[in-house]
């Protein structure tokens, strides 16, 4: 039987070890790898990813889909953002996390993000909830009284007029949008009731399902992402707080996730 208990332990001190070791090599970072004009690989992203992939090895034997070595999907694999928002991290801006979900017969089970500058510690875990530096955690509900604000992610992986469309859809909806830099960082914030919803054409499988976890376990709405080899291939990702789901996906570039 798989221990998911030792397991959420294990990746909380995990995350924490992975926080240090990325924050102790962020002066003089040296080399930085472009994967494209927007997507940055540092070495502290890549030394991280070997820190858990060690780690995870060593203790259960758990296999690992990363963001910078790759895998294969398995029946229990971690999937693995040693540093998601690396451009926040490169420029000295807070907002980048690590992100680790672990993933057994096609459910997430476990979501642990860590963001060492902002000293936050999401955790979730499947039917038993999400917390923050330990205070359990609701979507919004709306109940802020202001207008609905909604993270919009993008990248080069889809062309930026469909990104823009669902931009100016958004506003001419009176959905006012924001752009932070980091998807994992971006669902969190959902599932802690800070914004209303992340929506992103494309983003990867690493950069999602602990977030995704935190948004479902914390009473929000999310696709199901992972249909359509979504692990593999990443997919269109809409969560958001509950009352917010019909307005969202009656927007042009996203009606297809309904
Ligand atoms: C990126 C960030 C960004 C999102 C992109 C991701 P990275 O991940 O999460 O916010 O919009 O889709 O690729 O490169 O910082 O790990």
């Amino acid at each position: 039987m798989t221990d998911f208990d030792d397991r959420l332990r294990f990746a909380i001190d995990l995350a924490t070890e992975a926080g240090v070791l990325a924050r102790s090599m962020r002066q003089g970072l040296g080399a930085v790898e472009t994967k494209s004009s927007i997507d940055f690989c540092t070495a502290a992203d890549l030394a991280v990813e070997a820190l858990v992939r060690r780690r995870l090895d060593e203790v259960f034997g758990d296999p690992v889909i990363g963001e910078e070595a790759g895998g294969v999907p398995a029946e229990l694999v971690w999937v693995v953002d040693p540093i998601d928002g690396t451009t926040n991290y490169i420029h000295g801006m807070a907002n980048w996390c690590i992100s680790l979900a672990l993933v057994h017969r096609g459910a997430v089970e476990i979501g642990v993000i860590y963001a060492p500058d902002l000293d936050q510690l999401f955790v979730a875990r499947r039917g038993q909830g999400a917390t923050l530096n330990g205070r359990p955690l609701r979507t919004s509900g709306l109940r802020h009284g202001g207008g609905a604000v909604v993270e919009v992610g993008w990248s080069a992986r889809r062309p930026l007029a469909l990104s823009l469309d669902l931009i100016t859809q958004m506003i001419a909806g009176d959905i006012e949008f924001r752009r932070c830099g980091s998807g994992a960082m971006g669902l969190a914030n959902v599932a802690a009731g800070i914004s209303d919803g992340y929506v992103e054409l494309h983003i990867n499988a690493w950069d999602a399902l602990a977030g995704l976890l935190l948004v479902r376990e914390a009473g929000g709405w999310t696709n199901d992402f992972l249909a359509g080899d979504g692990l593999r291939l990443g997919n269109v990702i809409v969560a958001c707080t509950a009352e917010l789901t019909e307005r969202l996906l009656a927007l042009g570039p996203l009606r297809s996730v309904a």
